[in-house]
């Protein structure tokens, strides 16, 4: 293990030819979480000077669209977008690019320029995760995959709940790459859950059939939701305790 991991990623980065030593942060991370397939769709938020999105155009050879507040100088099968991730128009202009279906793929490694102080970058972080995470949720196919970086700090815990809310698996990772000192984590999440149903929010419903393990069955906007100890006929109050890409769960209340 080389001495001092930034010099050893800065120099490997130049040697092969990366725009930034970030680009193996989003190589651990696809390699430990399978994320980026051949043909995958991938959208990067955040994406200057352009390190991830030459990963993402390696690994995926299809769409990957970059989006940056600063220019990103031309990349072989890469499209740029520059703008805000935070406003609409430039979800929008993202939409316009990518296929009717969506994105496979949502990456954001978006960063505000630090101020030095740390609980005000880590309110900004988190507003910058939570823009790319709302961009997610309205880019993304259905079972797509989400990767972002965050500040550490007292609203973490917060956001991963929330990204816990919209995908299936989710998990805090710190890359090898990652600085040792630096505060980044990464969120990833897989497989988009389906979005009739909100985590924890309370529902009355009608139990309409059984499951084969004696759950309740109810339907909330068509989406299948297993209660158990429910019976067939009841009305009641649930709370949504699991969600899935197919099917959620709710615990009667
Ligand atoms: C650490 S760099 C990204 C490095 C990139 N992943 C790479 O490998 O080359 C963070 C980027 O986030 C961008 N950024 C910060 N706030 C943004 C925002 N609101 N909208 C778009 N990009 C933003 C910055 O301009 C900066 O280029």
């Amino acid at each position: 293990m080389p001495r001092d991991r930034r010099d050893y990623y800065y120099h490997k980065a130049r040697k092969e030819g990366y725009r930034s030593r970030a680009a193996y942060k989003l190589k651990q991370i696809s390699e430990r979480f399978d994320l980026i397939h051949k043909g995958s769709t991938v959208v990067d938020l955040g994406a200057a000077p352009g390190g991830w999105c030459q990963v993402a155009q390696e690994l995926s050879g299809g769409k990957v669209v970059g989006v940056d507040l600063l220019s990103i100088k031309e990349i072989e099968g890469v499209e740029t977008i520059k703008g805000d991730i935070r406003l609409d128009t430039t979800i929008e202009t993202i939409r316009g690019l990518i296929k009717k279906e969506g994105a496979d793929v949502v990456l954001c490694d978006a960063a505000p320029n630090l101020s030095g102080s740390w609980s005000y970058d880590h309110g900004r972080s988190i507003d910058l995760a939570s823009s790319a995470l709302m961009c997610a949720k309205k880019i993304l196919k259905p079972g797509g995959g989400f990767a972002v970086k965050v500040f550490q700090g007292d609203m973490f815990p917060d956001f991963l709940r929330t990204v816990k809310g919209v995908f299936e698996k989710v998990q805090a990772f710190s890359p090898e790459a990652s600085r040792k000192a630096s505060a980044e984590i990464y969120v990833i999440g897989k497989n988009l859950i389906n979005d009739a149903v909100t985590l924890d929010q309370v529902y009355t419903v009608t139990i309409e059939d059984m499951g084969a393990d004696g759950d309740g069955i109810a339907k909330i906007n068509d989406l299948v939701v297993f209660i158990k100890r429910a019976k067939k006929g009841e009305t009641l109050k649930i709370r949504i305790r699991e969600i899935k890409t197919k099917f959620a769960f709710g615990d009667i209340i």
